[in-house]
């Protein structure tokens, strides 16, 4: 069962050491990023690596992001070009993950980056998670610390119910203030491609690109001209699962469903809502990420059947809020 480590000044630093000796173990260790909560391990050490596939019930073809304390870091196991490092300049610390070609002398075990000879790299805000890794000194793999196609966590107690016992050390800040995952920009065969939206909106990383970033390529004509298999492996179509059925774009809701709505939108038959959630009142797509993975976890313990989901404006972040309802209403295998 996990140690809960709770941070505040008196508690930091026994946190810190604890989480790096059990790194250093070949321990898993939750661990906060302003994103979500990842499921951290070793990612040099082939056997840790693995026990976060076992804990995730995650298919070994999906890689995983490399965290590092800064961009000297990740540059040695990634080879940047000049626009993911203009790109890391800009965006990290931050939601922001690099896809670059790996290095052939990076110590990430080739689990962890599936084979592929490409690597996700990311750099995490949280200022914890970062001495953590600064003093580590070697790259976290860490996904998403969720059952694999389930909803991601954004609280500490999330991870713990979902993943306590596979956990060693679990590292609490509190709420993460982003709540939906790093958007992942792939940079490998000179076009800047979206693989991901995530915390960081495609404007802002298009204003530092100077232009369009690209779709993925598709998963099959051009997966070899990127010697991929599949171009965000982890992007399956149900993902973000809540035990509850979702419905998008609903214009009216039946009897006793709950409605998770954006901005006070009322759909035709709200009164006859089980419950009404409102993921920004205001009208703040910042504030309703910040809330989603919450939300649909509040919903499913208040055990609604379906979920009946208003409209959400599909610009800034309402592209990656949007994208994981997507997701979260896909058929489910
Ligand atoms: O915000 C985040 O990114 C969080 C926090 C914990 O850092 N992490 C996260 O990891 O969302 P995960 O494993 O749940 O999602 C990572 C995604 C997966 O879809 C995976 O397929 C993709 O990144 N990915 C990782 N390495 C890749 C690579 N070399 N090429 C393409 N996609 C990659
Ligand atoms: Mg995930």
């Amino acid at each position: 069962m996990a140690v809960h480590r709770p941070i505040d000044p008196t508690t930091r630093e026994a946190a810190i050491a604890a989480a790096v000796a059990a790194l250093a173990a070949g321990r898993l260790v939750g661990l906060p990023t302003e994103t979500v909560y990842g499921l951290g391990a070793d990612a040099t050490d082939g056997r840790a690596v693995a026990a976060i596939y076992a804990a995730k019930g995650r298919p070994r073809f999906n890689p995983l992001i490399a965290h590092v304390a800064d961009l000297a870091a990740a540059e040695a196991h990634g080879i940047f070009d000049a626009v993911a490092r203009r790109l890391a300049a800009a965006f990290w610390p931050g939601p922001l993950t690099l896809v670059v070609p790996k290095r052939a002398e990076s110590a990430i075990c080739d689990l962890a980056s599936a084979g592929l000879d490409t690597i996700g790299l990311r750099v995490p805000a949280d200022a914890v998670t970062r001495a953590i890794l600064a003093r580590f000194g070697r790259p976290v793999a860490a996904p998403s610390a969720n059952r694999s196609g389930r909803v991601s966590p954004t609280t500490a107690a999330d991870v713990v119910e979902e993943l306590g016992d596979s956990v060693a050390e679990m590292i609490d800040t509190g709420a993460t203030p982003v709540g939906v995952e790093s958007t992942i920009v792939a940079l490998i065969d000179g076009t800047p491609r979206l693989l991901r939206p995530g915390g960081i909106p495609r404007a802002a990383i298009e204003a530092v690109i100077g232009g369009p970033l690209a779709d993925p390529p598709s998963r099959d004509a051009d997966d070899d001209a990127l010697g991929v298999a599949v171009a965000a492996p982890g992007m399956l179509t149900s993902h973000y699962a809540p035990n509850a059925r979702v419905r998008l774009d609903a214009t009216e809701v039946a009897p006793g469903e709950a409605l998770l709505t954006f901005a006070g939108a009322r759909p035709t038959g709200s009164e006859r809502a089980g419950r009404i959630l409102d993921l920004s009142p205001s009208g703040d797509l910042g504030e309703a990420a910040a809330r989603l993975f919450r939300a649909l976890r509040e919903l499913d313990g208040e055990g609604f059947a379906s979920i009946a989901v208003a409209p959400i404006p599909e610009d800034g972040l309402g592209e990656a809020i949007v994208d994981r309802l997507r997701r979260a209403a896909a058929p489910r295998p």
